[in-house]
C-alpha cells in the first residue's frame, strides 16, 4: 500500500509538473527531456549527431542547451530527419542568438528573410537561389566586423552523388602548429574582404552588396568565446594579406596554413542526406562546399540561417 501510495505521489508530480509546461506552450507536453538527447561522435576531427530530437517542437530551454554545448565541444552538430518548414528553421536558430539578413539580398527567402537560399532550382527558367557557391575555404562572414557564431543548414534536396560540404577543424589545426608559428601568428591580424569571392561563383556580386561590406581586420588566432581554446582564423576565401604587410610578404606564410589547416586528420566530409540538418561553429571550423556535381542536371536545395556572432578576439 505504501509503495502504491509512493509511486502515484511520484505520478501527480510528475503530471504536475508536465501541466505547469504546458501553459506555456501545448507543443512542450512532447519536446525532449534531458535523458532522451542522445550524442554520438561522426568522425575523429569533428561533429556529432544528435538523436531524438523534433525540430518540430517547441524544444525545451535544457535541451538546447545540450545542443549548444554539443556544438561547443564537437563543433558541428547534425540532426537527421527533420522536414521542417521555414519557420521552424527560424525559430530553432532563433535559440541561438540573433539571426543575420545576408547582405546577398536578391537571394532572400521570400517572407524569410533571415533565410538565404543555396539551390540551383530555377523557377520561369531563372535561378532563385545562389548556385553552386561556397566551394572554396572559408568562415561565414568572416569578412564582417563581427562574424558569425555559427550556421544552419537544412537540406531539402541533395544530389545522388557528390554536393558534399566539407569541415575542417581550426582548433586541431592551431594545436599541431610549432610553437615558433604559433608565437609570429599570436602578434598578427588579418585583413578581410568580402570581395575577393566576388567573381568566385556562376552569380557574381551585386554592386548592391558590395557596397555593404569594407576590408576588416581579425586575430590570425582566435579564441573561443565559450571554450576559451585557440583556433587558427586564417581563410582562402577572404584573407587578403597580413595587417601591415604586403601581399607579397603575407603569401608564403598564407600557402603554408591553407595546406595545414585542411589537412585530412582535421577534415570531416558530410555526404547530405535530404532533411538533414547541419549545425556548425564558424568559430571554430572552415567549410568547403565540393563542386563536384552537375550544376545544370543535379538538384541541391538548401536552406541556410546565419547566426550573429562576437567580434573576434
Ligand atoms: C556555405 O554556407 O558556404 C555553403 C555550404 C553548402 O552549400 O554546403
Amino acid at each position: 500500500m505504501a509503495v502504491t501510495e509512493s509511486a502515484e505521489r511520484k505520478r501527480k508530480t510528475a503530471r504536475g509538473k508536465t501541466s505547469r509546461k504546458q501553459t506555456k506552450s501545448p507543443s512542450r507536453k512532447v519536446a525532449m527531456t534531458k535523458s532522451q538527447v542522445e550524442i554520438k561522435r561522426v568522425s575523429p576531427a569533428l561533429g556529432a549527431e544528435i538523436l531524438n530530437v523534433d525540430l518540430r517542437e517547441d524544444l525545451l530551454d535544457d535541451t538546447i542547451a545540450q545542443i549548444r554545448k554539443a556544438l561547443v565541444e564537437n563543433s558541428l552538430v547534425l540532426i537527421r530527419d527533420q522536414d521542417i518548414t521555414p519557420e521552424q528553421h527560424v525559430a530553432f536558430s532563433r535559440r541561438f542568438g540573433k539571426l543575420e539578413i545576408h547582405v546577398l539580398t536578391e537571394y532572400l527567402l521570400k517572407g524569410h528573410k533571415e533565410i538565404l537560399v543555396l539551390s540551383n532550382l530555377k523557377k520561369n527558367s531563372k535561378l532563385f537561389g545562389r548556385a553552386g557557391v561556397g566551394n572554396y575555404w572559408h568562415s561565414d562572414l568572416q569578412y564582417m566586423p563581427k562574424p558569425s557564431l555559427g550556421s544552419i543548414l537544412r537540406a531539402h534536396e541533395v544530389p545522388e552523388i557528390g554536393g558534399d560540404t566539407m569541415f575542417a577543424n581550426q582548433f586541431l589545426a592551431y594545436d599541431a602548429l610549432s610553437d615558433g608559428m604559433k608565437e609570429l601568428l599570436a602578434g598578427l591580424r588579418v585583413v578581410h574582404d568580402f570581395a575577393k569571392a566576388r567573381y568566385r561563383s556562376p552569380q557574381p556580386y551585386s554592386d548592391k552588396a558590395m557596397k555593404k561590406t569594407r576590408p576588416v581586420t581579425h586575430p590570425a588566432i582566435r579564441t573561443h568565446p565559450e571554450s576559451g581554446r585557440k583556433a587558427l582564423y586564417v581563410s582562402p576565401g577572404f584573407a587578403l594579406r597580413f595587417d601591415g604587410m604586403t601581399e607579397e610578404e603575407s603569401e608564403p606564410i598564407f600557402e603554408f596554413l591553407y595546406e595545414h589547416a585542411v589537412d585530412p586528420r582535421f577534415v570531416y566530409r558530410h555526404k547530405w542526406r535530404a532533411n538533414d540538418i547541419v549545425f556548425w561553429d564558424n568559430r571554430s571550423l572552415m567549410h568547403n562546399a565540393v563542386q563536384d556535381y552537375d550544376l545544370q542536371k543535379d538538384r541541391r536545395h538548401m536552406h541556410r540561417t546565419t547566426i550573429s556572432g562576437d567580434e573576434p578576439f
